[in-house]
């Protein structure tokens, strides 16, 4: 199989460890080791202190997927796979579909999360937002106006990468209706769980559909993207097994002290995740104040949920001439809507770095 490259990523690759100021990052600073050993109990530190380095459990050791298991309300321990998520999802698109299927899924989106099956031969419909009270919004009765008789799968991803769109826990469970009703499957990225400031968490959507398969892992929540963790949670055991032997050509299994590293931050998972949300907080309010100062050149539709916000600039150069510009004048390193596929008019802004208020304030200087 040709894929096309991955343009955020290709575009990462030119610049994340160049430019010298990241604005547009979707991960929180990463935690340091110290840190994630420093809250591990006796019995975690024993597991870390005795780990032997050879191959694990290809569904992941049974120990992670205990920690796992605590944050959902119904999944067993067989019914959850660990992968790293690029993977969990470009084997899952794989084994579920094939060249003519329809699918439905969100636009702008995390490329690979349609791009696989766009490439597999699949014919994809997108739910696009719209601006509504100054939000982004996606309208669940758009993606029913969406779904044909021969749809496969819906994807979602909520909290959602780049807009910070969530839906209420009323119209998720509408969605994962809307499928239900109709024997579609959903691929739900959950990748940004918990990760609510404007808005109530969503339940998992593999918690409440038996045909629904859920992507979570450690980048986003937890501030631990270097562990290269994540794990897909179904109800349909059956697809999981096609997942694991698939996987077999791929990682086979996951890194070993990834595991016992991951198996402690879900066992602590609120000294993770309160001090993301403070600091996405506190840089939401810094960038809105940055944009009552500025606001003929940008629109902001503030997120709710998430860590990024997909802002509309008002200039006359597109996103990605200004994104060039602005990089090789200031070192500043912004992702242009061009990447997205989404338009030349908006920039991604990423709000889960602790730089933020001196990135802005050094935007701020180059804009006058
Ligand atoms: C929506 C979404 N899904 C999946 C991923 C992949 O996560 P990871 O970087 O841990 O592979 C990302 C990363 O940016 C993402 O934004």
């Amino acid at each position: 199989m040709r894929i096309k490259d991955f343009a955020v990523e290709r575009y990462f690759a030119k610049y994340e460890f160049t430019a010298k100021y990241l604005l547009s990052s979707s991960d929180c600073d990463g935690y340091g080791m110290d840190y994630v050993l420093g809250l591990a109990s006796d019995s975690e530190k024993q597991l870390w202190e005795n780990l032997k380095l050879g191959y694990t459990e290809t569904v992941g050791s049974e120990f992670l997927r205990v920690a796992i298991k605590q944050h959902y309300e119904t999944i067993q321990l067989d019914e959850i796979l660990v992968a790293s998520p690029g993977e969990a999802n470009f084997i899952l698109m794989n084994v579920l579909l094939n060249a003519g299927d329809h699918v439905v899924c969100m636009a702008p989106m995390y490329q690979s999360l349609y791009q696989v099956a766009k490439d597999i031969g699949c014919n994809i419909s997108y739910w696009q937002p719209k601006i509504e009270q100054g939000r982004w919004y996606y309208n669940p009765s758009d993606l029913k106006s969406l779904i044909q008789d021969n749809t496969k799968l819906i994807i979602v991803n909520f909290p959602h990468n780049p807009t910070g769109f969530s839906p209420s826990v009323d119209e998720f469970k509408y969605i994962i209706e809307l499928a239900q009703q109709r024997g579609i499957a959903i691929f739900s990225d959950e990748m940004y769980r918990f990760l609510n400031h404007g808005c109530s968490a969503l339940p998992s959507a593999s918690d409440l559909y038996e045909n629904a398969i859920s992507l979570w892992g450690t980048a986003k929540t937890f501030g631990l993207a270097g562990l290269r963790l994540g794990w897909l949670t179904s109800k349909n055991k059956q697809l999981l097994r096609r997942v694991e032997s698939f996987k077999d050509y791929l990682s086979i299994c996951s890194s070993a002290p990834s595991e016992v590293l991951g198996t402690i931050a879900l066992n602590h998972m609120e000294s993770f995740v309160e001090p993301n949300l403070a600091k996405i907080k506190d840089n939401i309010s810094n960038f809105q104040q940055f944009h009552q100062r500025n606001f003929e050149l940008f629109d902001f539709p503030k997120p709710v949920s998430g860590s990024t916000a997909f802002v509309k600039l008002n200039i006359k150069e597109s996103s990605m001439e200004f994104a060039e510009r602005l990089v090789m004048d200031t070192g500043i390193m912004i992702l242009p809507s061009e990447l997205f596929e989404y338009g030349t008019s908006h920039i991604r802004i990423g709000f889960g770095r602790k730089n933020m208020p001196e990135v802005l304030n050094l935007l701020e200087s180059y804009l006058k």
